[in-house]
């Protein structure tokens, strides 16, 4: 235990903080300062304790062992109730929302005292996203709303109760690159009223961007601490991961690429009538990555759940091997060999069982094409120790309930999942959101790896970078229309940029 006493300026101190589940140290004798009036940053691979120490500074769980002070006092935090009673306010990684209530709602939600009149109470709350640059329809309900639309409320909820001290858990990993900055132009405002935050982010250019201080976890351990403006990407990386490593993506030559899926004229409505796609026609070939660009919001997601057949379509055709695949169910689209490797904004919501472990998420998958009686579990049991062993998944074992597993570690689950089940047409949309550097370029390398089988793969991503250097073809979508079509290899990331706006048209190549 420290000797020296705490800081008033600090706004948190953390000395020698342990916390085991079972077996698993997620958190090993961790020291950690936070000053009033700074942005620190927490950086570390999937499953070295980040979330678990946050959880920790806001009552969910309790330390082991260790001490932790506020503005200089030394605290016992026992529920998310002390916390907010001493200025500490989380965003989590998974939103906690009532879907049904307005924006108003759930910012009162569990606050005591005397509820305001509702007029006054939406003057407050106006006030509040003015202080720091927000905007929210106090009186919009969840379900209306998008992505970020949600982290704001839960952002207002925070501030209303007058956090000093706020925690955000991956907040950019659902947010589009527009929406990142307008988060990071509010938390510059919030520093400048001098509040304490505290952000994780894998993203490193981001860490670079916006911290001021990056503390650096590795397997449960604090290791460094050090000054943003004195580090790099580089020396950054190397700490998290602990060895050096290379970031650059491999785009071996497409062999003899050959179309499998045509889609032609495509159009799909959204659910209130607005034109998602309108009239879209491209083909999908054998051997190659197809990447998908566009600015959020623009069709991607409506063209992935036509062809995964969750989605009607109102014109046009999809064949797959001159099949038409426009009517068939989920199921009947996923016996062909088409899959999908979504990686939603909720990564538990879709196609993993929480309470389950590894190995009965692997059997789910794979039970429709399962005859006998009796189910064998060894092939599941294999495939899950060979995703645990290539993807470095961090579990205490392949019967854990994945609700467990920290973030990134699930969403490796889920990719493995559908990597390993030999399809033929795989389509992946942001599949290393959350994933920390090391993991993303162990997914690059896997999708590489498909592509090499003979496998089309189309990739819906975010990251122009990484669009360009992993993929062949990119395909621009602006608006539900297609405004390019291009070889990665000979275009920029500033042609491309304009395309997703509509302000210039690539060359659509067949
Ligand atoms: N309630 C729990 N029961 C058992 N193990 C847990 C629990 N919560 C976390 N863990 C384990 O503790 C370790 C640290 O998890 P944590 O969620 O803190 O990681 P993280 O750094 O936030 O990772 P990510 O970047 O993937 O979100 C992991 O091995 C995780 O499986
Ligand atoms: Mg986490």
């Amino acid at each position: 235990m420290s000797q020296t006493p705490a800081n008033p300026a600090c706004a948190i101190e953390c000395r020698q903080i342990t916390k085991t589940f079972g077996s698993v140290v997620a958190n090993d004798k961790i020291d950690l300062d936070v000053r009033y009036g700074e942005i620190l940053a927490l950086l570390g691979e999937n499953g070295s304790g980040k979330t678990t120490l946050m959880n920790m500074l806001s009552g969910i769980y309790h330390p082991d062992s260790g001490s932790i002070s506020i503005a200089g006092q030394p605290v016992s935090i026992n529920s998310p109730v002390d916390a907010m009673h001493l200025g500490i306010g989380m965003i989590h990684q998974h939103f906690k929302l009532v879907d049904a209530f307005t924006a108003m709602d759930n910012i009162v939600l569990g606050t005591h005292g005397k509820r305001l009149a509702p007029k006054v109470l939406k003057e407050r709350i106006l006030e509040i996203c003015h202080s720091v640059g927000l905007e929210i329809d106090p009186e919009k309900r969840v379900y209306e709303m998008s992505v970020s639309e949600k982290q704001t409320v839960e952002i207002l909820k925070v501030l209303y109760r007058d956090a000093k001290i706020l925690i955000l858990d991956e907040p950019t990993a659902v947010l589009t690159p527009q929406e990142t900055g307008k988060l990071f132009a509010i938390l510059r405002r919030m520093r400048e009223q001098g509040r304490a935050i505290i952000i994780i982010t894998h993203k490193l250019q981001e860490v670079l961007e916006i911290s001021d201080r990056v503390t650096i976890l590795w397997k449960g351990k604090s290791i460094d601490t050090v000054n943003t403006a004195e580090t790099n990407a580089r020396q950054l990386t190397e700490l998290m991961v602990g060895r050096p490593v290379s970031l650059s993506i491999q785009r071996p030559q497409p062999q003899d690429p050959q179309p499998v899926m045509d889609v032609q004229g495509l159009t799909v409505k959204k659910p209130d009538g607005a034109i998602a796609l309108d009239g879209i026609s491209f083909d999908i070939r054998s051997g190659e990555i197809l990447g998908i660009a566009g600015v959020a919001g623009s069709g991607q997601k409506e063209l992935c759940e036509t062809i995964a057949g969750l989605t009607k379509s109102e014109k046009g055709h999809i064949t797959f091997k001159g099949e038409e695949i426009l009517g068939k169910t989920p199921a009947e689209i996923i016996s062909l060999g088409i899959h999908m490797g979504f990686v939603p904004e909720d990564r538990l919501g879709m196609g993993l069982v929480a309470s389950m472990g590894m190995v009965d998420n692997m059997l789910l998958k794979s039970y429709r094409s399962h005859k006998g009686m009796f189910i064998d579990r060894k092939p599941a049991r294999a495939l899950a120790e060979e995703l645990i062993r290539r993807l470095e998944i961090v579990t205490p074992g392949e019967d854990t309930p994945v609700r467990l597993l920290s973030g990134g570690n699930v969403q490796k689950v889920l990719i493995g999942r559908e990597i390993e089940s030999g399809p033929s047409v795989l389509i992946t949309a942001y599949p290393v959101r959350g994933l920390d550097i090391n993991s993303s370029y162990t997914v690059y390398d896997l999708l590489n790896e498909q592509k090499q089988k003979g496998v089309a793969v189309v990739f819906v991503g975010e990251d122009l970078d990484v669009l360009l250097e992993l993929c062949d073809r990119i395909l621009v979508l602006c608006h539900g229309r297609i405004t390019g079509l291009v070889d990665a290899s000979s275009v920029t990331k500033e042609q491309i940029g304009l395309m997703m706006t509509g302000s210039h048209s690539g060359e659509v190549q067949q």
